[in-house]
């Protein structure tokens, strides 16, 4: 009877340490996402309705983060759907040259 406490004990803890491993992987795909592959998906799919991304890949290490912030949020008035804080990330993105715009651009 000790011995299957133990043993359960011992399921119990290989159990929850590779619950917690699986979580700080979940954290570092979250923060991947936050720096390259949001960005990607936020011009694939809210930039490309009206132009092509040449148009804004070309400009690319041109503006810097104001600017992007400046044009960005006249694409919302033309029509572009991007929520406040897509709009912000885009726009670190695309100053800082991030993987995903990078990614999207080539
Ligand atoms: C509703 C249509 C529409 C959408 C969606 C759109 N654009 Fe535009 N964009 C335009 C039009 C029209 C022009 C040309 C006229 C102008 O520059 O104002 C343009 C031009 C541009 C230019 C070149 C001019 C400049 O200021 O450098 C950039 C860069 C650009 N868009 C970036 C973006 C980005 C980034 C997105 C996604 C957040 C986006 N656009 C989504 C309509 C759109």
């Amino acid at each position: 009877m000790t011995r299957l406490a133990l043993f359960l004990t011992m399921v119990a803890t290989i159990f929850f340490s590779v619950a917690a491993c699986a979580d700080s992987d979940k954290d570092t795909t979250a923060a991947l996402l936050q720096g390259g592959e949001q960005c990607e998906t936020i011009l694939q799919t809210s930039c490309v309705q009206c132009h092509q991304l040449a148009r804004i890949c070309q400009k690319v290490g041109d503006k810097d983060k104001k600017s992007w912030l400046r044009t960005i949020s006249r694409m919302v008035n033309k029509g572009a759907r991007l929520s406040n804080e897509e709009q912000a990330v885009l726009a670190d993105c695309l100053a800082s040259q991030a993987e995903g715009v990078k990614k999207a651009c080539k």
